[in-house]
């Protein structure tokens, strides 16, 4: 290989290395703003992840509930269906019974995405748009204390 060739080559590969650590550092630095376009959680996502890093202490208890608030809130709308205590819809009808309170303590993620995102196909509403954030908290942390 001749000297020239191998000095451009070597130059090509610097600059090349370089424009990368100025885009990754730039990458690290910018954090998108929430519910900007550059922002590309869903909305999904957003609610899941604030569950994770907000809600739930590190047993998968939910933090900072108002079990009143949330007693009421359960009466006025979740008790119609699922009953004053959570168990009239069984989730498990083949095998040992699964009520809301089981499934707030044990599985609190799939509890909170159908509360917020609910399941068209087995009739369960969607309360996103219908119930605020601290009030899905309140509801959240008196459902893990059904039977
Ligand atoms: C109109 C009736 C109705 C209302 C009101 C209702 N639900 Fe449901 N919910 C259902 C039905 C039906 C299912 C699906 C049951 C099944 O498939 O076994 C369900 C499923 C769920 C599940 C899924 C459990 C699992 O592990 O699969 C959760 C959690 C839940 N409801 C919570 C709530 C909460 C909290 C409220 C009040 C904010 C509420 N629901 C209000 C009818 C209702």
């Amino acid at each position: 290989m001749n000297h020239k060739f191998r000095f451009f080559s070597i130059f090509v590969l610097a600059t090349y290395g370089l424009m990368l650590g100025v885009n990754a550092i730039a990458q690290t630095e910018e954090k998108p703003v929430p519910g900007s376009e550059a922002d590309t959680l869903t909305r999904e996502d957003a609610r899941m992840a604030y569950l994770v890093y907000k809600v739930l202490d590190k047993n998968g208890k939910v933090k900072g509930a108002n079990l009143e608030k949330g007693a009421k809130l359960f009466y006025q709308n979740c008790r119609p269906c699922h009953g004053e205590d959570g168990r009239r819809v069984n989730f498990n009808p083949m095998g040992t019974p699964a009520f809301i309170g089981q499934r707030a303590r044990e599985e609190m993620p799939t509890f909170w995405y159908q509360l917020n995102f609910g399941d068209e196909e087995r009739s369960m509403e969607a309360y996103i748009d219908e119930i605020s954030l601290e009030e899905m908290i309140d509801i959240a942390g008196y459902a893990q204390t059904l039977p």
